[in-house]
């Protein structure tokens, strides 16, 4: 996630930022930049790159300033480029800003700014705040009541740093749905998106509350936010080192993306759903209602976790839309010699963006004439350049090579998906689809609920630390979920795992079962209830060991199973967003119990440039 640095004091402002920004590169970021307030302008520097690329670049007389604000950009409006990086300026170059989140209204606020005359050099959302602040400041006042007025016309994510040219030592600050800290020193004070970049200097900081505005000087933060108490009352002393801080807390950095799914679900549908007319719009797909009605057929290509993702978009997109869909290894799709025609759309799924296999099939794809689409974490990422559109999944950098929370919002965002084209095409009705939409809003609040269970996984995790065998069951469309509970545990516990289709299992690994194999079974209350209970009476039959993952409030799964994990009910469709989150801890929890490197399991890489 872009990381934000702000600093004023009695020291030189570059050097601080610089090294604020080093301590967040840990984040992910495509590219940098800083603002520096020195003699009454603003010295601006950015680029594609590296922190080190930007410490390179010669500040001139912005070396002696004591006051500027700084940025690493993980792009998400526009693909990484020197005029997308922050600062932005507004019009007179007078104020730059530094923000991250996503501003949800920002296309209407820059059609309206542009039929004023405003130019715009940026593809981002960032800029169109900037803008409304600097027109705010034409209007009168100073910078922070000019920044207030702006913020009560956006909607959307924030935090957000500014500076002005006009009014020396002086930093604004806001938040909204996007963490900002404040550090207080003697004499001097620093901003930040995340503690990391604070604590070389202090560690007495203030975290600012949701929607709370401040003004940052040498001497004092004043809040003029929710909560007007003075603000070093709220001070918390931060007595965590450097890597803690890194992975907020948490262990491993696997586990911090496990814990973040609630907020990575909720960036993945952000401004994305109409709830009065239960669809989804994504402006990405670039795709009229007319072209939804035209596709026959949808090919989803990916490797690994995407994978997974992909097999779940077939349920979702054929029960949703009514469309045959095909999901294909893209390393197998791509020796073949698959038959694609104009009225194929291949949607292309990558956390990366840069998977070589991924990459090589959706070339195939466009030579044969399919319409490529894109569903993408990392943004300017090679597969999101080559195909014709796409959607982001909004999902942050994922550090832990097994993928957990792309792997959710690639799910969510196939859900919103299957959502349009249903209403498209009139397969989804309207009430349906406000219902769905309703639904998928929850989803967030109800894997917090999941993850409040992680102690009661962890202790159960303690059970199967010295299996050598694990077989994971479900059916429809958490069928998939059995395979990537399977594909966790392998991956960082290394104990041998399968994933099958729970009926399928009569044909093959019920020969395993015997009282040394645990059976995890998603059992969730769905269309596929009655028959998955069946499946599990023939695994204990066979003296199997079972685990349910199983609907809240389920007594009668009890009686079938030894142990049960409990997820919240939720609409057939988006059961896979809550069932796969026991089964991402569960593997967690064994693997930590067995000793094993989380967050670079052996022989793995996070991204496979290399067929
Ligand atoms: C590697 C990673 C997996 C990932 C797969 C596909 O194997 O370890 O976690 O699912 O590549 O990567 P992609 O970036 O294309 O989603």
């Amino acid at each position: 996630m872009c990381g934000i640095v702000g600093y004023v004091g009695f020291r030189p402002a570059r050097d601080i930022l610089l090294h604020g920004l080093e301590r967040l590169e840990y984040r992910g970021y495509d590219s940098a930049g800083y603002a520096l307030q020195y003699n009454n302008s603003l010295v601006i520097r950015k680029c594609v790159g590296r922190v080190t690329d930007l410490a390179a670049m010669d500040p001139g007389e912005g070396a002696r300033a004591t006051a500027g604000i700084a940025h690493t950009r993980w792009a998400t409006h526009g693909e990484p480029s020197t005029e997308n990086a922050h600062p932005h300026t507004d019009s007179s170059g007078r104020i730059a800003l530094v923000h991250n989140g996503i501003i949800e209204n920002y296309k209407s606020l820059k059609d309206r700014l542009k039929a004023r005359g405003e130019v715009f050099v940026s593809e981002t959302d960032t800029e169109v705040l900037t803008k409304l602040i600097g027109l705010e400041l034409e209007a009168g006042g100073n910078l922070l009541s000019a920044v207030k007025r702006a913020l009560s016309g956006v909607r959307g994510a924030y935090g957000i740093a500014v500076v002005s040219a006009d009014e020396p030592s002086t930093l604004v600050a806001a938040r909204y749905g996007s963490p900002l800290v404040v550090g207080i020193g003697e004499g001097e004070n620093i901003v930040a998106s995340d503690v990391a970049a604070i604590v070389a200097h202090t560690r007495d900081v203030v975290y600012l509350e949701e929607g709370e505005l401040v003004e940052i000087t040498t001497r004092a933060v004043h809040s003029h936010g929710s909560d007007p108490r003075m603000i070093r009352e709220r001070m918390t002393h931060v007595d965590w080192n450097l890597s803690e801080i890194e992975k907020d807390g948490f262990a491993h950095y696997m586990l911090k993306e496990i814990h973040s799914q609630p907020e990575s679900l909720r960036n993945a549908f952000r401004g994305r759903l109409d709830m009065s007319e239960g669809t989804a719009h994504l402006g990405g797909l670039n795709m009229t209602p007319e072209r939804m009605k035209q596709i026959r057929r949808i090919i989803i290509t990916a490797c690994g976790t995407s994978w997974h993702a992909a097999l779940i978009g077939k349920y979702i997109l054929e029960s949703m839309a009514r469309i045959p869909v095909d999901v294909e290894y893209a390393s197998e799709f791509r020796y073949r010699d698959p038959v694609i025609g104009e009225d194929t759309v291949a949607l292309v799924v990558s956390q990366s963006g840069e998977t070589a296999d991924t990459l090589a099939a959706l070339r195939l794809a466009r030579r044969k004439g399919a319409s490529c689409y894109g569903i993408v974490n990392v943004v300017g990422s090679t597969i999101a350049r080559e195909t014709d559109a796409g959607v982001y999944i909004h999902a942050g950098p994922e550090i832990g090579v097994a993928s957990t929370k792309a792997f959710t919002s690639q799910v969510m965002i196939l859900s919103l998906i299957g959502l349009a084209l249903g209403r498209a095409r009139g397969t989804v009705s309207r009430s349906e689809g406000i219902a769905l939409a309703n639904a998928i809003q929850e989803v967030p609040d109800k894997v917090e609920t999941i993850l409040g269970r992680a102690g009661e996984i962890k202790d159960l995790a303690r059970e199967f630390t010295y299996a050598s065998n694990f077989l994971y069951l479900g059916r429809g469309v958490n069928y998939p979920v059995a395979l990537e509970g399977a594909l966790k545990l392998k991956e960082i516990s290394y104990i041998h795992a399968e994933g099958y289709p729970a009926a399928e299992m009569k044909h093959g690994p019920i020969a395993l079962i015997d009282d040394l194999m645990p059976v995890a079974v998603i059992a969730v209350r769905d269309a596929a209830y009655d028959k998955i209970v069946s499946n599990i009476q023939e695994v204990k039959a066979r003296k199997g060991r079972i685990l349910a993952v199983a609907t809240e409030g389920d007594s009668d799964i009890r009686h079938h199973a030894q142990w049960v994990i409990e997820v919240p009910e939720v609409a057939d469709q988006l059961t896979p967003l809550l069932t796969v989150v026991p089964l991402q801890l569960l593997a967690y929890y064994v693997a930590v119990a067995r000793g094993c490197d989380i967050d670079k399991p052996r022989n793995l890489a996070k991204s496979v440039t290399v067929e």
